[in-house]
């Protein structure tokens, strides 16, 4: 089969896409075969070697925390699923990743396919929206009628963080560039603050939820909008200063586990059109660098770059 990989950390040209053995499912797992990959910041962070404290990968490395496919081979004892079945998967950053014609994967690691959504969408949805689930129903406990601020509003989880919090009945406030604010309105949210015009510190006051996507500068200036007793939730990769003593509020940094449960959520909440997966580009499997390089130099807004990987056989 065809995959990405690299076999040092360094920058996107150090991306390959070369001819590797078909991976064969062991007990309890399924062969999946690709047809999308989502290309997420993780995937060039982990390439460039920014977080090998966390994900101490081996070379090869096959990059890709997600994708969409079809189940096409079974190992053995697997009674969970049927060859055939469309499915979204998640791997972690240490294993082998999405950017490939096919993967092995278990049943903590795939959920059928929303009939609504396509190959491309199944793959922008489900990591993200597994980070958007995590930091807001399982760690922040958002309910009908509490107030978010989800710093981030244009961006892959950001997106689906608004349309969620929306879902559950939440006040949602969002920030992001001014040319995106009616998109990010359009997702759901009630208030809209754009970073390249206004300032949110001084027109958003008394939130129970931060979910903080952007750090730096944003997540210092982000502890007055909250609420005492409020609860900052950090997705970043880079270090910050925590100011909980000093506003009197709660900050949790959730580890992304995306367990079944999580995945059966969001694929069920996307099934109902509750949550849209959102698409900034496609590119074919074979331009997966200049998809990196994209991200990296921050030019990705609104949704994934989706990778489509050409069927087992097809050329690249
Ligand atoms: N720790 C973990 O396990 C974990 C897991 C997943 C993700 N993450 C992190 O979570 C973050 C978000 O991931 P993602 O996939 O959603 O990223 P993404 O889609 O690449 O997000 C990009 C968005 O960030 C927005 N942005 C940039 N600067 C901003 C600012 N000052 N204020 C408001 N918005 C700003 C941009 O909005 P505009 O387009 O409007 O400018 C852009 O749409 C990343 O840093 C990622 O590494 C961490």
């Amino acid at each position: 089969m065809l995959a990405v990989r690299y076999e040092q950390y360094g920058g996107p040209d150090v991306l390959r896409l070369v001819e590797v053995p078909d991976p064969e499912p062991g007990p309890g797992q399924v062969r999946v075969d690709l047809r999308a990959a989502s290309v997420i910041p993780g995937d060039w962070k982990v390439r460039a070697g920014h977080l090998k404290e966390y994900f101490p990968i081996s070379f090869p490395k096959i990059p890709g925390r997600d994708g969409a496919g079809v189940v096409t081979k079974l190992g053995p004892d697997v009674d969970y699923i049927t060859v055939g079945t469309s499915v979204c998967v998640v791997a972690q950053h240490v294993e082998p990743g999405t950017y490939a014609q096919a993967i092995v994967r278990d049943r903590e690691s795939i959920t059928p396919l929303p009939r609504n959504l396509g190959f491309d969408e199944g793959a922008a949805l489900i990591h993200a929206g597994v980070c958007a689930w995590i930091c807001l129903v399982e760690t922040a406990e958002l309910r009908s009628g509490m107030r978010v601020l989800v710093q981030g509003g244009a961006g892959a989880i950001g997106g689906l963080a608004v349309q969620l919090a929306r879902h559950l009945g939440a006040h949602v406030a969002a920030t992001c560039r001014a040319e995106n604010a009616a998109y990010v309105r359009g997702l759901g949210a009630d208030q809209v603050v754009a970073y390249d015009r206004g300032d949110f510190a001084e027109e958003l006051k008394d939130f129970d939820v931060v979910l903080d996507l952007i750090g730096g500068d944003v997540h210092r200036r982000s502890y007055p909008v909250l609420k005492r007793n409020g609860h900052m939730v950090c997705l970043i990769a880079a270090p910050f200063e925590n100011r909980a003593a000093e506003f009197g509020v709660r900050v949790t940094t959730p580890r992304i586990n995306d367990h079944r449960q999580a995945l059966d959520f969001v694929a069920g909440l996307a099934a109902r059109g509750a949550l849209k997966p959102q698409i900034c580009a496609r590119m074919e499997l074979a331009q997966a660098a200049e998809a990196q390089r994209r991200l990296e130099q921050g030019l990705v807004t609104r949704g994934r770059i989706i990778l489509q990987i050409p069927p087992t056989g097809a050329a690249a």
